[in-house]
This record gives structure tokens, C-alpha cells and sequence, in this order.
């Protein structure tokens, strides 16, 4: 079978925002406890965080990570978590039935991000509170002092704000399991009069409005065009939510889900453009994909602590999902679909990062390994910011229920801005046939392979665990490039990351 196509670096989608490969970490599960956060563990900071996840959050080189909910944010009062850690109190967390030390606050994750080398994305609560007690933490966070909340910070012993720049107003308003859920009318409201009173304080702030927690909310997408109504003018990101499941043990139809995603963010970028022309604004509104990834796993399990039969346990093992190897080419071809279209998506977030269905898992007192998974997202935030690229490829393809043509390759190409190289992120979602790919290179100069990697061949079920990181990447061959035109043999199910070099 053979896929022929060209690249050319002058048909450009758009610049890649960075943000697009961001993460997340909630108050939820093991995440915080036991995740970021284990005084006493061999590898503990002076913070009591771990060294060991802060080496693998840094060697993915995650750009910003949303925080601290989630579900969580909807029933969480951030003053809980500032001030002397032995006087702060202990809450129900009525998001995830658990309860809540309160022992990881701002200060705290603020200095762990710094750490990781991150830049923190900060939710506030409109769900059990609202606009008071989102512009106080604003002040908190942002304000160099002299004012009662921005002093009360350098009391707690952070002298310089944080200069937190991205904000979200809320989460999954919409959803019927949200602690203070509301309608789209509610919402738009208060996400408005919030956004603009935080907007008082600081004009060059960005600020997310909820979308649809999925595009399977009977809400949808008639909550975006009424929450973008409310709130266009005074916000930059609507947040859309999705989640990949493959309870049915079936291969082809799970593979083609960024199908639904693609006509997701579509439908979405449609309603923002109509906004914008009924609005006749000159502002752009784009969207923050600040919730992401595959989510099945670990439901069954998770449900006798989510329904509250066991009690209000603190850090419960929840949504520990564990990757196999059909999820490593699920995240590849959700990724690639966020780099085809980052003209409109510009944040991104995989939901989580540390052992909630997540890519850094730990075991307490133990080591941090790296799920299957954790590799195609690392290699997309390496080596995919720059210029996305807008191929054109003949690929052979499959239909299922909800997709007519579904190409057996899924190809996604940034012209990476820092050494110039040609990135092609390849999934071949043939299950036993190899494609031969055949891509002209336009406007590129003479190009050579400078890394070819590949992950292949494993049992589609197959994992990793502590200590046994078997489905990780390999050096590839067979690649070449040559007289502008890449020649590379793509493997059935396999993920497969090419970098062309001058
Ligand atoms: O990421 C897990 C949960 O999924 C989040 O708390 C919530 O926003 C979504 O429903």
C-alpha cells in the first residue's frame, strides 16, 4: 500500500503555540499526594516534592499545566491552602468524594512549577463561589503589593507575584456532575462579570470560558453559541473537553476517533466565526483544549470511592489508567489532529499528569515511571513547535459508523522553529499492512534523516509498569531522504517520528 503526497514549507496552518502541548494536575487521586507532592520519599525536595517526576515533567518539557481543577476547582477555597500548613484545614472534597489535606496550596505548586519549568494556568471557582473570590485570588497571585490579599501573600513568604497570565473561569459549567452546574444563561453571566472584573485589574490577562465538557452534551454546541454571546468582548479561549475510550475491543473504529475531534473543534471554530461576525468584532476568540486523553481504564474501579462507598479517603487511588500500547497511537493521532489544526486550537492539556490518567505514574516511597504514552507526547512538545504544515497526502483509507474515509496514515508536519528541522509525526493505523510513504519536499533545501524513532510490533494491550519501560521508542531505519523527496516504510500500528535535518 502507498501514501504519496507533498510538503512544502510555504504552506504554513499556522505558528504552533507552545501551550499546545500543556498538561494538568487537580486535587484529585493520587495526582497532588504521593504524586507531585511525598515529603519523606527519597528523592523529596526541600518542598517535600518529588525529584524524580520533576526530571520526567521536564524531560516531556511541559509547557504550562492548568491547575488546581478539575472538578475539584468547583468546591475548592484557595485560601485553604495558604498560610501555616499546620493550621490549614481539612476539607471534603465533594468533586471526587475525598478528603482534602489542603497541604498543597499556590504557594507550594507555584514553587514546584518553577521547579518543572513550567508556567501555571490557574482555575477559578464559579461554581460553589464566584466573582469575589476569583478577583481576591487574582490579587494574591498577581499583585506585586501594597493591598490586603497581595500583602497576605508576602506575609506567606512569596515576596514577587507570580504573574500568572492565563486564567479559567470555572469548569465544565455544563455538566450535571459539577458542583454548582448551571445553564448556559447563568454561566455567561457570571464567566462575563468575572472575567470583567479580573479584566479591571489587569487588561493584558487571558481568560477561558467554559465550553462543552463534550461534544455528546445535549447542551452542545448551542451552550458555546450562548456562552460566547455573554462573554466574547472580554474573553480570548473557549475550553473544549474530550475524552477516548475503546470499551468495545475495537481497533479501527478507536483509531479513527480524532475524526469526532476534528468535527468538534470545526464545529466549534464555526460557532466562534459566527459570534465574532455578529458581534462585528475584530477580536479573535481560540480554543483551549485544557482537557484531553484516553479515559477508560480505570472507570469500573474508580466507582465504589466516586459514588462515596468508601468513605472520604485522602489521596484514594482514582483514574489510574494504565496505557497500553493502542493508546500510544490513540494520543499520536489526537496530537497530530491539535498540530492540523492549531490555527484555532492554541492551548492544549493533557488530562493529567501525574498518576490520574496520566503519563508520569509513581509508586510511593518507589520510583516514577513513564507510561506508553508518555512518549508521543513528549516527542510532540520537543520537537513539534514551530511552523504546522498543511500536507497534501493520497492515502489509502477505511470507513466506520461516524467516519466515511479514514486515512490508514495520520500525518502531522511542524517545521520546527528552533533548528529548522522537518517534523513528520506518522501513525499507520493498518493493522497488517506496512504503507509505503512517499513525500515530495518543497522549499526545504536539501534535507538528510536526523532521527528517525519508532514504536512498533508490541501486543496492542501490552504496558509498562515501575521498573519495565518495554513499549518505549527505538531508533528506526530505512528512512531516507534524498533529491527532496522522503522515502520512509511505515509499519502496521506503529507510531513513528521522523526529523528532517539540512
Ligand atoms: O480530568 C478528570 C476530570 O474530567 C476533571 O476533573 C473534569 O473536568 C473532567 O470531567
Amino acid at each position: 500500500m502507498r501514501a504519496v503526497g507533498t510538503a512544502h514549507s510555504g504552506y504554513v496552518v499556522s505558528t504552533v503555540d507552545p501551550r499546545l502541548y500543556g498538561s494538568f494536575v487537580e486535587h484529585l487521586g493520587r495526582a497532588v499526594y504521593s504524586g507531585i507532592y511525598e515529603p519523606g520519599h527519597p528523592t523529596a525536595d526541600k518542598n517535600g516534592m518529588r525529584q524524580d517526576v520533576i526530571d520526567l515533567v521536564r524531560e516531556a518539557d511541559v509547557p504550562i499545566v492548568r491547575y488546581p481543577g478539575g472538578n475539584f476547582v468547583s468546591v475548592y477555597n484557595w485560601e485553604d491552602g495558604i498560610g501555616p500548613r499546620e493550621e490549614r484545614p481539612v476539607r471534603l472534597d465533594l468533586a471526587w468524594h475525598s478528603s482534602e489535606s489542603n497541604q498543597v496550596g499556590i504557594h507550594e505548586f507555584a514553587d514546584w512549577a518553577e521547579a518543572a519549568n513550567t508556567s501555571m494556568m490557574l482555575a477559578v471557582n464559579l461554581g460553589s463561589r464566584g466573582l469575589e473570590s476569583a478577583r481576591a485570588f487574582l490579587e494574591y497571585v498577581n499583585h506585586p503589593g501594597g493591598s490586603h490579599w497581595s500583602d497576605l501573600r508576602r506575609k506567606n513568604g512569596r515576596e514577587d507575584p507570580w504573574n500568572v497570565r492565563i486564567w479559567c473561569l470555572g469548569n465544565e459549567m455544563d455538566g450535571s456532575w459539577q458542583i454548582g452546574q448551571k445553564t448556559a444563561d447563568e454561566y455567561g453571566r457570571i464567566a462575563f462579570e468575572t472575567a470583567k472584573a479580573m479584566r479591571a485589574f489587569d487588561k493584558s490577562l487571558e481568560f477561558v470560558v467554559c465550553g462543552s465538557s463534550s461534544p455528546k452534551m445535549a447542551t452542545y454546541p448551542a451552550w458555546e453559541a450562548t456562552v460566547l454571546d455573554y462573554t466574547y468582548n472580554v474573553i480570548d479561549y473557549i475550553s473544549l473537553h474530550m475524552y477516548f475510550e475503546n470499551h468495545a475491543g475495537n481497533t479501527a473504529d478507536y483509531l479513527a476517533q480524532n475524526a469526532r475531534l476534528e468535527d468538534y473543534i470545526t464545529t466549534i471554530a464555526g460557532v466562534i466565526a459566527y459570534t465574532k461576525a455578529k458581534k462585528r468584532s475584530k477580536k479573535d476568540v481560540y480554543i483551549s483544549f485544557d482537557e484531553w486523553n484516553v479515559w477508560y481504564h480505570s472507570r469500573e474501579a474508580d466507582r465504589k470511592v466516586v459514588e462515596g462507598r468508601a468513605g472520604w479517603p485522602h489521596a484514594p487511588t482514582l483514574l489510574e489508567d494504565i496505557y497500553n500500547f493502542e493508546d500510544v497511537l490513540q494520543v499520536g493521532c489526537i496530537l497530530n489532529t491539535f498540530i492540523r489544526r492549531s490555527d484555532v486550537v492554541k492551548v492544549g492539556c493533557l488530562a493529567q499528569l501525574v498518576n490520574v490518567i496520566a503519563p508520569i505514574m509513581t509508586v510511593p516511597g518507589g520510583p516514577a515511571w513513564r507510561q506508553t504514552t508518555f512518549f508521543p507526547y513528549a516527542y510532540a512538545s520537543r520537537y513539534g513547535r514551530g511552523k504546522a504544515l498543511n500536507l497534501s497526502l493520497e492515502c489509502p483509507g477505511y470507513s466506520t459508523g461516524f467516519a466515511a474515509s479514514v486515512p490508514y496514515l495520520d500525518v502531522a508536519a511542524v517545521e520546527t522553529g528552533a533548528d529548522g528541522a522537518l517534523t513528520l509525526f506518522i501513525v499507520n493505523r493498518h493493522q497488517t499492512e506496512a504503507v509505503d510513504l512517499e513525500l515530495a519536499l518543497e522549499g526545504f533545501g536539501d534535507r538528510k534523516v536526523i532521527m528517525d524513532k519508532v514504536m512498533e510490533g508490541h501486543d496492542l494491550r501490552a504496558v509498562n509498569g515501575p521498573g519495565a519501560e518495554t513499549i518505549a521508542p527505538r531508533d528506526a531505519s530505512g528512512a531516507s531522504a534524498a533529491g527532496g523527496r522522503l522515502v520512509a516504510s511505515i509499519t502496521p500500528l506503529s507510531y513513528r517520528m521522523i526529523r528532517l535535518g539540512a
